[in-house]
């Protein structure tokens, strides 16, 4: 995908074909900040579970906002076309997703909550024509996991994010597998400063990683078998 901001980050060979698929979105404009730095290390963790991982820096993609021109209310694609277009089509048959965010207004930030608004493809398909877009028996494996840090000190921080996640999970058929949180990071402010944040986000992409392979292999359709 030849897109600025979108990195495969594990390297291509021969078998990646058959590794499990991982889209990992970052929402934060930072490109070293600790949210990105969470990232990075989910991505360690989810390519040591044997995951192929591309890496999309959503701020850097040129799109626009959902206008609702309800043109998926009948067709299986948005008429509108820009770089979110190749992410409706690759999210039909990814394995896994990570999504890595900060809280922006108790909310996901602008630019990822409206790549996901986008996918009200996926929801036209599955809720009003009862035709999803993604197969049954991927529905056995696909897991996502939310990464967020907030600057607030305050119980609800991921209320937002985490509602907002749920729907999208939803709607694109992924289990909503597992999240890693850190609010407070006015006063934190270096995530390095968490070494057990770091090492949670390793393992729990690490898990979910190796679970979607695991399962993958256990249902996936065999050649020649429906
Ligand atoms: C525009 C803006 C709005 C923010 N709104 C919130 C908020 O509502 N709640 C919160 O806990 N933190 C809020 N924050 C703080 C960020 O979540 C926090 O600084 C975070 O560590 C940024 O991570 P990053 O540097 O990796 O992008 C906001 C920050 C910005 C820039």
């Amino acid at each position: 995908m030849l897109i600025p901001g979108v990195v495969a980050i594990s390297r291509q060979s021969g078998d990646s074909i058959m590794k499990p698929q991982i889209i990992a979105l970052l929402g934060s404009p930072v490109d070293d900040g600790n949210t990105a730095r969470l990232l990075s290390e989910a991505i360690k963790g989810a390519e040591d579970a044997g995951c192929s991982v591309t890496k999309v820096d959503v701020t850097k993609l040129k799109f626009s906002p959902c206008m609702e021109y309800f043109y998926c209310e009948k067709n299986d694609d948005c008429m509108m076309k820009d770089d979110v277009s190749p992410f409706l089509k690759r999210f039909r048959t990814v394995d896994g997703l990570i999504i890595a965010s900060p809280v922006m207004t108790m909310g996901f930030p602008g630019a990822i909550k409206s790549f996901m608004d986008r996918f009200q493809v996926f929801f036209m398909a599955k809720y009003v024509r009862k035709d999803p877009l993604v197969k049954k028996e991927m529905k056995k494996w696909r897991k996502a996991l939310l990464i967020s840090i907030g600057g607030m000190n305050v119980p609800y921080d991921f209320d937002g994010v985490r509602l907002s996640m749920r729907a999208f999970c939803d709607i694109t058929d992924f289990e909503y597998w597992e999240d890693v949180l850190q609010n407070d990071m006015d006063s934190i402010m270096d995530i390095t400063k968490r070494p057990d944040k770091i090492k949670e986000a390793y393992t729990k992409a690490n898990d979910m990683c190796r679970l979607i392979a695991e399962d993958k292999a256990k249902y996936s359709p065999k050649d020649g078998v429906d």
